[in-house]
């Protein structure tokens, strides 16, 4: 596919992230009835950037493997790789998939990509991290990305979710809590947007680890 790009800067504190995203999200647009073909991939949504600048403030993972699920555009997929991390990006969207490893080539990070779909995840590595920014927003989907947190986490392993504050959400990060029994840090943010009617958007961010005994 042939898609125009337009390079964008996300600033952290001592830090420019580049980001090559896309011009004309509309014109990806093919069949807005068909949930699999609406183009969310191509946007980085205000969740991403509520992840992004989390991981940056708080976690050094130096020599981590990171999964990052329906990476889109990838941005906290790159931070993590700019904070050390080995990175694999995944999404069922092979043009999301090549624009993460575009992306985080573009910050001097080395990653790879894993194109696949949650219902049918084949992916067999496990990993210390796995994120995902605005993945939970089809409840329908969540047995799936539950089997693959559990599938897919190493022992000891951390989870790294945010969301629009979908009131469903809250429930299932609960459950992924319980079921895998980690602790929660939970962080509410508000995003500035000019795409909302409010002009922000507010955030969720879940940082779930393991319960120190
Ligand atoms: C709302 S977008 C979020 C993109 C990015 N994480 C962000 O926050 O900017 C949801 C992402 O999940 C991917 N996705 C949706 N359903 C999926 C599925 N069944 N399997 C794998 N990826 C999926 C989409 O292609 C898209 O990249």
């Amino acid at each position: 596919m042939n898609i125009k790009l337009i390079r964008t800067n996300f600033a952290l504190p001592g830090r420019v992230i580049y980001l090559d995203v896309v011009d004309d999200v509309e014109a990806l647009i093919t069949d807005l009835s068909e949930a699999d073909l609406v183009p969310c991939w191509a946007e980085i949504w205000p969740s991403a950037r509520t992840l992004a600048r989390y991981i940056w403030s708080n976690l050094f993972l130096q020599g981590q493997s990171v999964l990052e699920l329906g990476s889109g555009l990838g941005l906290p997929g790159v931070v993590c790789g700019v904070r050390g991390a080995h990175v694999t990006f995944s999404d069922y969207n092979e043009e999301a998939v090549k624009l993460s490893l575009h992306n985080a080539g573009l910050n001097d990070v080395c990653a790879q990509g894993f194109i696949g779909d949650w219902r049918t995840f084949g992916l067999q590595e496990r990993f210390d991290i796995i994120l995902g920014s605005d993945i939970f927003y089809d409840p329908q989907l969540n047995p799936y990305l539950m089997r693959i947190c559990r599938n897919n986490l190493l022992p000891g392993g951390q989870l790294l979710l945010s969301h629009q504050r979908r009131q469903h959400t809250y429930a299932f990060v609960e459950c992924l809590q319980v079921t895998l029994g980690l602790t929660e840090t939970r962080i509410d943010s508000i995003e500035k947007d000019e795409e909302s009617v409010f002009g922000h958007f507010a955030v969720s961010m879940h940082h779930l680890q393991p319960r120190i005994s």
